[in-house]
């Protein structure tokens, strides 16, 4: 080496050492050589709340709202994740890991962003996730959701634990609703969510199989410990699932939780020859379980990890998704939930072979924000997203989405 490179190999050296360093992070900003950051300018500001739906850029103007209107204890509810929340973080980061690759030249003027699910056609993709005691924030509830589900056609999964039961949440879908069961340890109980279920006309049932232990949900317990209100003038002891609308009339024996350790592909099969209507797993992370869920005559699957609610460590629904589309090889439809929150990772399960994406903690967002108005609001900018998404992609229907759109990075 000779002097003149051992002299540029130091430079090199001590350029990477100022590059690390926080003073030359600082000292290149004041000389405008980082760009600016967009957000530098306009940064969203928790502080500043959005008066009235119409007012919410996106979907993330609502969570502030509903953090102001409900209860300490029952934000946590809504927001927790299990242990460090490190699924839940890696459902959102895992969207970067996949980019868009638009098609230019293909007429967009017109984007059809509806969808077939299970034979019935509704307005986009975009599905309401089950999720369970919506009263905890917002009195409306689940009657909110469901009416704010009609305005814009979409399908609803009613909660096994809703507070509202299957029979009131399909009056006010004014259409069928999808009931999402927790089996529990006994079968005569599932047995009679899946019949009661199934006379309230709902065309489909489905199995959540991922609550098989009572995960720690740090969050929920900090939060609940903020809260000064007393909860057993509401929460009594053991009567959780009692306390349920869908549970009316059934005979628990004794069972009060929704924690479900016997299910296995003989209780599937069991519940495959019980229910009549069509049957869907929810819950599905390996693609193992996909292709025994097509061999064993599911009607659909939902790609879940629960939003990283039931357990840490698990990988976020994105990235799995290839394999299992690929292991299901187009024997049933796919769902997929957890982390999406914008048309452009909703574009991207779907270019990469799910059938609709399942919402949770967004429309939660919206109906703790302002009840009806708010959950709508939230459904309305995905779907604006989503189109949006499409035109730029160059999809102008649902059946355009290719995974050639989609690159992983
Ligand atoms: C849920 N989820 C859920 N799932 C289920 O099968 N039965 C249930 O009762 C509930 N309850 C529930 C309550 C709350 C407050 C949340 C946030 C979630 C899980 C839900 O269906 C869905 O899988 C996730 O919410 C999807 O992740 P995101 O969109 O919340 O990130």
């Amino acid at each position: 080496m000779s002097p003149h490179h051992v002299h540029l190999a130091s430079r090199r050296r001590m350029l990477q050492f100022l590059a690390a360093s926080p003073l030359f992070a600082r000292g290149a900003l004041a000389q405008g050589l980082r760009p600016s950051d967009p957000a530098d300018w306009a940064p969203r500001d928790p502080d500043k709340l959005i008066a009235d739906p119409t007012k919410a850029l996106d979907v993330f103007d609502f969570e502030p709202v509903m953090k102001k209107n409900v209860p300490p204890a029952h934000f946590g509810y809504m927001a927790t994740g299990v242990d460090d929340e490190v699924t839940l973080r890696a459902n959102r980061e895992s969207f970067r890991k996949f980019e868009l690759r638009p098609r230019r030249l293909v007429d967009v003027s017109k984007i059809d962003i509806s969808a077939e699910i299970l034979g019935t056609k509704y307005d986009s993709p975009i599905v309401i996730a089950p999720t369970g005691s919506n009263r905890a924030f917002h009195p409306d509830g689940e009657i909110a959701v469901a009416k704010a589900a009609k305005a814009g056609n979409h399908l609803q999964i009613l909660s096994t634990v809703a507070k509202t039961s299957i029979e009131d949440a399909i009056a006010a879908r004014g259409a069928p609703v999808w009931f999402q069961l927790y089996t529990t340890q006994r079968w005569e109980i599932a047995e009679g969510l899946v019949k009661r279920a199934e006379a309230a006309g709902a065309p489909a049932i489905a199995v959540t199989l991922d609550v098989r232990s009572s995960a720690k949900w740090e969050t929920f317990v900090r939060l609940w410990r903020t809260d000064t209100r007393d909860c057993g003038s509401c929460h009594g002891l053991n009567d959780y699932l009692s306390r349920k609308p869908n549970f009316a009339g059934i005979d628990l024996g004794g069972v009060s939780s929704t924690v479900v350790t016997n299910l296995t592909w003989d209780s599937i099969k069991r519940l495959r020859d019980t229910v009549k209507v069509k049957l869907v797993l929810k819950g599905i992370l390996a693609f193992e379980d996909a292709k025994l869920a097509a061999d064993a005559g599911i009607d659909a699957i939902v790609v879940s990890n629960h939003g990283g609610r039931v357990e840490d460590g698990v990988s976020a629904t994105i990235d799995v998704l290839p394999e299992i589309v690929g292991a299901v090889g187009g024997r049933m439809p796919i769902l997929v939930d957890s982390g999406f929150r914008r048309g452009s990772d909703i574009v991207k399960a779907l270019a990469l072979g799910a059938q609709a994406v399942c919402i949770g903690r967004p429309y939660l967002w919206g109906l703790g924000a302002f009840g009806q108005p708010g959950v709508e609001r939230v459904l309305a900018i995905l779907r604006a997203e989503t189109r949006n998404a499409m035109q730029q992609l160059g999809a102008p229907s649902l059946k355009d989405l290719t995974p050639a759109m989609v690159r992983r990075v």
